[in-house]
């Protein structure tokens, strides 16, 4: 392929000076080479999303990442209108939308519960795999696959050394990552 980056990973937090997850995890992974590492606040604080360029850099990528916090069950704003105005058709789905198909898709999020009340028992009377269908059917209907996703419970008051390993976690997967085509 080109010299385009074969992972892109899209970013999103409301206040990254106050993050420890996702500022942990941004830090571990933001340097690797095969990485283009997209903060979409960073790059459109106005919301203006260029989705032509996006397009292209999803085209091009074949591991697309998606990391962020869980805000209200659901990925920050930023990331839904990303998906209205970048996955169009004819590039994502439908007549000629098949610029999608078969790449790789990897959800890397955190919230704030702890595991246990992702549950019909818990608070958010749930499970996390339930709350997150959306994306999964979106990531699905475009044609790519659906990797198991990274998921760090319980973000308020985690110890570091635990965020330090999950943040680990994470950096192996992307270096290790190989396109469907040399599995
Ligand atoms: C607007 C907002 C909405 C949130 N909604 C949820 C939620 O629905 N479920 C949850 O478990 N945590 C929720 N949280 C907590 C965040 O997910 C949590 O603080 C974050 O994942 C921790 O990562 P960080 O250290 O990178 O900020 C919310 C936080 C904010 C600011």
């Amino acid at each position: 392929m080109s010299s385009a980056k074969k992972i892109v990973v899209y970013f999103a937090h409301l206040a990254i000076e106050q993050s420890v997850i996702n500022r942990t995890l941004r830090d571990a992974v933001g340097d690797l080479d095969q990485i283009d590492f997209r903060d979409l606040h960073e790059l459109y604080p106005d919301f203006f999303i260029d989705a032509r360029a996006e397009q292209a850099v999803m085209r091009e990528a074949e591991l697309i990442v998606f990391q962020h916090p869980i805000y209200w069950y659901a990925a920050p704003a930023i990331f839904k209108h990303f998906l209205d105005t970048v996955l169009l058709r004819g590039f994502a789905y439908g007549p000629g939308g098949d610029a999608l198909q078969g790449k790789d898709f990897l959800l890397v999020a955190s919230t704030g519960a702890p595991a246990e009340e992702y549950s019909p028992e818990g608070i958010h009377h749930n499970t996390f795999e339930d709350l997150i269908r959306p994306i999964e059917q979106t990531v699905r209907f475009c044609g790519m696959h659906w990797l198991p996703h990274l998921v760090l419970h319980g973000g308020h008051g985690l110890p570091q050394d635990v965020v330090d390993a999950h943040a680990a976690r994470y950096r192996q997967f992307l270096e290790d990552y190989r396109p469907a085509s040399q599995r």
